[in-house]
């Protein structure tokens, strides 16, 4: 069967079944499946910061990715790449996080400020890391010549149509320091020296940044704290910061993962001084990666294959994707616990796949990896679970932007494309402001090898939400196996029309590269008409499907 008939077998409803690496077409079950949409249950309004990206200078995402140079032969804008700035405008990206991650707290803002010529170079956090592919040459992802700085970023938000998210540094610097940053980036034109300096590098008016996280990963690279001592350091940076009339938002440095300790004993000793003041909003980091087969969960040992994997690795990895969900509620029940009036939100601002090295595009992409059609179901669940809990997460920010880790983009010098996550952003940024509508997804769970172990996972993932009249139902079917046969209710309201788009692959390892950069598309699929008020669809196996339904 050639590629198109294959696909198109699959968006029509066949059953697909994994034969090692390619899929044969099979019967589909019939539907055993059911989507209620519940109009009459809103949750929330989606914030569209749970679109949220993050650039960090770490390998190929600042030097080769977003930042090409004023003088490069590559299309740009004042040293930022153009194909970046476009394709972030058509998904309407919403907040972008920046300098990190781990290197924020080593990062001085005033390195990056002033004529480009006068700036200094500095070893970069990163320059030790064991994962850094063979043949990795000396550049500026190693020592960083600082010309990608706070108005360059500022710069690549306004042009992209973003909000920025500025990360301070609190391990290697003072709180003084931080409230500079916040000077040179938000006091009134004119107002301050700093605003003057901001001036002269061309920005007279200010920038007026609302989102500062104070620190990054603080239990860890971002100071080794405790979390009664983080507290402490969060009330130095956060509680008299100038507001220059703006509603700054802060974000604390949240758990790792499911650590509910570090959740606990912060916000205790937030609420041992009667409040929480200026925190806005509580990170919290989940990566995905393989932890079985005998690995040890070391960084460079504990992880698989970007391309290269087995079934069970697939199962596994969208599995502890999965795992966002009671991330998500543990921690919220934690908060809870002494922030009664609900007035901070979770912010999840590293999130996505993480593999070991190898498949990454360049030696100088530290933590570069491809993407497949397993990172864009794993984008898509994630993104789902974040809409039902559309009343706790306020922003989330997938990593990283391009060329690391999960990324919506692959570059190097002129060569650059779009890869499955980024199509998946694409389908679901329907969903940004609109309401978020409870959703029960109901299908058999499917059964997989997990550690030499039977193991099950969820059989289909999916959320929903209405603007107008319009409600946008964005669907995962996990199993690489079979599609899956589904009505599709929305209680309280007759639908009028349906469209149907699917991101699927022939191949679960399938994933485009600067030689076939189209591999992996949205297309649009065929929709059934309802009967009775109900609509079958088949979700195609390993697919991301976003159905547009019209209410009467
Ligand atoms: O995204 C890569 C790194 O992962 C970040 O710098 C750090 O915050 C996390 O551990």
């Amino acid at each position: 069967m050639k590629r198109r008939e294959f696909v198109s077998a699959a968006l029509t409803g066949g059953a697909l079944l994994l034969t090692g690496k390619r899929f044969a077409a099979q019967e589909a079950k019939l539907a055993d499946a059911r989507i209620d949409v519940l109009l009459d249950e809103p949750i929330g309004r989606i914030a569209p910061e749970i679109y949220g990206h993050f650039v960090e200078h770490l390998g190929g995402v600042v030097y080769d990715g977003v930042w090409v140079g004023e003088n490069s032969k590559i299309p740009n804008t004042g040293g930022i790449r153009n194909a970046i700035v476009e394709a972030m405008k058509r998904i309407k990206a919403s907040v972008i996080r920046w300098p990190g991650g781990c290197f924020a707290d080593s990062y001085n803002w005033r390195d990056g400020v002033g004529p480009r010529k006068d700036r200094p170079r500095r070893p970069n956090f990163w320059i030790d890391a064991q994962e850094w592919p063979k043949g990795a040459p000396d550049g500026p992802w190693k020592y960083d010549t600082n010309h990608f700085g706070s108005d360059d970023f500022l710069r690549f938000c306004q042009l992209s149509g973003a909000q920025p998210y500025l990360a301070a540094n609190l391990r290697s610097l003072t709180a003084r320091d931080f409230y500079e940053w916040v000077d040179y980036c938000n006091s009134p034109a004119g107002a301050t020296t700093l605003a003057e300096m901001r001036a002269a590098a061309g920005q007279r008016e200010p920038w007026r940044v609302r989102y500062w996280g104070i620190g990054n990963e603080s239990w860890g690279c971002g100071g080794n704290f405790t979390p009664e001592e983080y507290a402490m350091e969060f009330r130095r940076f956060a509680e008299w910061v100038p507001r220059y009339g703006l509603n700054l938002a802060f974000i604390g440095s949240g758990p790792n993962g499911g650590d509910l300790s570090w959740s606990r004993r912060f916000f205790g000793r937030l609420a041992e001084k009667g409040g929480f003041g200026r925190l806005w909003g509580w990170g919290l980091h989940h990566y995905s990666w393989n932890v079985t087969g005998g690995r040890t969960n070391n960084w460079f040992e504990g992880k698989g294959d970007a391309v290269k994997y087995p079934n069970d690795e697939w199962y596994e990895l969208l599995s502890e994707a999965d795992r966002m969900e009671t991330l998500i509620t543990d921690h919220w029940s934690v908060m809870g616990e002494f922030d009664r009036q609900r007035r901070v939100k979770l912010v999840v601002d590293e999130w996505g796949a993480w593999y070991k090295p190898g498949s990454e595009v360049h030696p100088t992409h530290l933590l570069g990896q491809q993407s497949t059609i397993r990172d864009a179901v794993l984008a898509g669940l994630t993104l789902d679970t974040f809409h039902r809990h559309a009343d706790k997460v306020a922003m989330a920010n997938i990593a990283q932007l391009v060329n690391c880790l999960q990324s919506l983009f692959l570059a190097h010098e002129d060569k650059f494309i779009l890869t499955p996550t980024y199509h998946v952003f694409e389908l679901y940024a329907a969903h940004q402001g609109a309401q978020s509508l409870r959703t029960n997804v109901s299908a058999p769970r499917i059964s997989y090898t997990r550690n030499g172990k039977p193991a099950t996972m969820r059989g289909l993932n999916g959320s929903a939400s209405i603007r107008d009249r319009q409600v946008t139902l964005t669907v995962t079917n996990p199993d690489p196996n079979a599609a899956r046969e589904t009505e599709i209710a929305v209680r309280g309201a007759t639908i009028k029309e349906i469209s149907v788009t699917t991101l699927v692959a022939n191949d679960i390892h399938a994933h485009n590269s600067f030689d076939n950069p189209r591999v992996i598309e949205p297309q649009a699929s065929q929709a059934q008409t309802p009967r009775g008020g109900v609509l079958i669809h088949s979700f195609a196996p390993a697919s991301v499907t976003q159905l547009q339904i019209t209410l009467a």
